[in-house]
């Protein structure tokens, strides 16, 4: 073998070695140059974060709408410090570091993947992206005038006014009275007791806590209370069968047991609710028109209120 030979095939060799390592230069180039915007966490953000943080009610005065919100931070100071994604509120909010973990709604939080690409924009010195994605806010659909109201028309009220205690991992710890309003399922659940009658408002404790009927009176946190145009949406929300979000109405938790609270009014009205007042009803005694109570029952079969107990 002579010296240019083996010259040769060595040369030869490195080029198999690099036409076989191309291929993979060429898939790990551009997930190493891959940048994350702003533009690519907005669709993320406006959906987990914005039903709570935007607008005037927004949690802190944080808007995690828009970028410049983001930027902007809250009543406390900055939530994201470029470079820095470990010191950055924001991040901390999503590992759990800080208290109260969010989205305040979770579990779920955010897969490790979406909090990963959070980080690397963190990291990467916040850059925006497109400027049509971080100008964007929500603006939620309005309902069509004559579609019946669904759990997408209520859900962003409960999420900005009640979830924050009505959350595993809310302001108060335990959700209060074991009550999530996290979604459609929890705030039907009726295992403990229904709070939610689908097509009797009335009789939906739910219904009384937002209108004052039942103390306290919901949200817990007010003034302000929900406006007359918001109750009313939750009136017609149950009263048309508190439809889940595909518009399917809710079953009627035949059996369920009921506590509700009110006053009473003549011929065993409670806030005009008629109650179904039976032999084997107790009653206490100085209990008639005008007393508060609180009745305790359950659901028959045709969605009015069997009373059990009923008491000052
Ligand atoms: C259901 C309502 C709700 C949702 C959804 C929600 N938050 Fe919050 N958020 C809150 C409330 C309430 C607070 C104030 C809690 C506290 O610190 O006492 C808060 C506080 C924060 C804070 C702390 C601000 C500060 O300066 O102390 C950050 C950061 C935050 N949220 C980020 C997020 C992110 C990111 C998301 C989405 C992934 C999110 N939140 C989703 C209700 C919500
Ligand atoms: C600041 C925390 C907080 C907020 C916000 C809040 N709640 Fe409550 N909620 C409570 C507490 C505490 C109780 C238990 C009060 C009691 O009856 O002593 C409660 C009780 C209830 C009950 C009675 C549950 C049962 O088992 O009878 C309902 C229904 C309810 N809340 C609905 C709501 C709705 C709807 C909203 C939003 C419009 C809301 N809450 C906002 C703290 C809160």
């Amino acid at each position: 073998m002579t010296h240019s030979t083996k010259n040769r095939r060595t040369t030869d060799t490195w080029r198999v070695v690099w036409w076989l390592a191309l291929p993979l230069m060429v898939v790990a180039l551009p997930v190493q140059a891959q940048q994350v915007t702003y533009a690519d966490l907005a669709p993320l953000l406006n959906k987990r974060c914005a039903p709570c943080h935007a607008g005037t009610a927004a949690p802190r005065g944080l808007l995690l709408d828009s970028l410049d919100g983001v930027l902007a931070g809250s009543s406390r100071g900055p939530v994201v410090r470029a470079g820095d994604p470990e010191g950055s509120e924001l991040v901390r909010r999503l590992t759990g570091a800080s208290l109260p973990r969010m989205p305040m709604t979770g579990p779920p939080y955010l897969d490790e993947a979406d909090v990963e690409r959070i980080r690397r924009w963190i990291a990467a010195g916040l850059p925006a992206g497109t400027e049509a994605a971080t100008t964007t806010s929500v603006t939620p659909t309005p309902r069509a005038p004559g579609t019946p109201v669904t759990w997408n028309d209520v859900a962003p009220l409960f999420a900005t006014r009640c979830a924050k205690c009505h959350a595993d991992n809310g302001l108060m710890g335990e959700p209060p009275e074991g009550y999530r309003l996290t979604s459609h399922a929890a705030a039907l659940a009726s295992g403990e007791r229904a709070r939610i009658v689908p097509g009797n408002p009335d009789a939906s404790e739910l219904v009384r806590r937002i209108r004052g009927q039942s103390r306290p009176r919901m949200p817990f946190d007010a003034p302000p209370y929900l406006t007359a145009a918001q109750i009313t949406l939750v009136e017609q929300w149950v009263q048309q069968g508190a439809r889940d979000g595909n518009g399917t109405p809710a079953a009627l938790p035949v059996g369920a047991r009921v506590r509700i609270e009110g006053t009473l009014g003549r011929g065993w009205h409670l806030d005009g609710l008629p109650l179904q007042v039976t032999p084997d009803t107790r009653i206490d005694d100085r209990l008639g028109p005008g007393r508060r109570a609180e009745v305790r029952g359950h659901v028959a079969s045709d969605g009015t209120i069997v009373v059990e107990r009923l008491r000052r």
